[in-house]
């Protein structure tokens, strides 16, 4: 896993506005390896999604290229996958039919066979009895739910993900989270997620990107997750390095998401190198004062409820 296989390589984007233009974000540079799960935390509006429409190939940068196995994307590929914050479905079709034509443009196949492969990701998404169901008769995570069964189900190279499991419970995102991390990692595919949630980053990314605040935004440092990649649910928040990795993102979105030109100036900060960051352990908590024997027998009694 060490060969080049996507890379946004001096990306930068301008909207024009009153008299001038904007410049969203400037010279990103950002190379991911194939089977990568890429995540980008920034501030609403610091050019996130640009990003992704660019990388899905749905806009172009007015600077620079992304070059996906060797080529420069010139626009949507099937191999690479979008799951929309907008969620961005036909309205017409219902749930079965927005998946299935998605799969009927992946393969020709015969249309059982492609009725077949949508229906496995509507139920792995958790909608079996919603396939007549209409998107204005679906609720914000149901329609969530069938971006994220209509992008898994062409098994695509590149996943491209917004959000996605930003308007579900608790319990679903869960679920869908294992899912998506349980597919990535079985079929090898590349992620590039868009969250806003520190604990979702860490718990599927090898190496998530922190991106400062607009205008002309940059990739400010990779931090690289230092637990180990079999990590389970029920306790990676246990990792003695979670910590220090939820730390230090939490320190850049509070602080120096806003302050980062400053930091870096008269630095020599290298856009085309953006410095890679591995969390340590924090120092170990000074030892708690001895238990004196009363409060031992206290703490006991709690226990047998004696
Ligand atoms: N088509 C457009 N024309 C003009 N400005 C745009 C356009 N699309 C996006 N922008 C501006 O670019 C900036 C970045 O927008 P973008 O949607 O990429 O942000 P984001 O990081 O995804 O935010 P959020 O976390 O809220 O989704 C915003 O200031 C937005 O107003
Ligand atoms: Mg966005």
């Amino acid at each position: 896993m060490t060969e080049k296989f996507m890379s946004i390589e001096g990306v930068t984007r301008r909207f024009p506005a009153a008299g001038s233009a904007t410049t969203v974000f400037e010279d990103l540079w950002l190379s991911m390896r194939r089977g990568e799960f890429v995540c980008i935390i920034g501030h609403s509006g610091c050019g996130k999604t640009t990003v992704l429409n660019i990388l899905a190939g749905l806009d172009r940068p007015s600077a620079g290229a992304v070059i996906v196995d060797g080529q420069a994307i010139e626009g949507p590929s099937i191999d690479r996958a979008v799951i929309f914050q907008s969620h961005a479905l036909l309205p017409w079709r219902s749930v079965m039919g927005n998946v299935a034509y998605a799969v009927a443009s992946r393969w020709h196949r015969p249309r059982r066979e492609i009725v077949a492969q949508a229906q496995k990701f509507i139920d792995l998404v958790g909608l079996t009895g919603a396939e007549a169901k209409r998107p204005a008769e679906l609720s914000g995570g149901m329609k969530q739910r069938v971006g994220i069964a209509r992008a898994l189900s062409i098994e695509p190279k590149i996943m491209l993900m917004d959000e996605p499991f930003s308007a579900l419970d608790a319990l679903t995102r869960g679920t869908l989270q294992d899912e998506v991390r349980r597919i990535c990692l079985t079929t090898g595919q590349t992620v590039f997620m868009i969250t806003h949630d520190v604990d979702e980053a860490i718990y599927l990314a090898d190496r998530i990107v922190l991106m400062t605040n607009g205008p002309s935004a940059v990739f400010a440092e990779i931090v690289d997750n230092p637990l180990p990649k079999d990590r389970q649910r029920a306790d990676f928040h246990r990792h003695p390095l979670y910590y220090a990795t939820r730390n230090h993102i939490i320190d850049f979105l509070i602080a120096r998401s806003r302050s980062f030109a400053a930091e870096i100036a008269d630095t020599g900060f290298d856009r085309r190198h953006v410095p890679v960051v591995r969390p340590l352990a924090e120092p170990a908590p000074t030892p708690a004062a001895p238990v004196s024997t009363s409060q031992l027998r206290l703490l006991n009694r709690e226990r047998t409820g004696s």
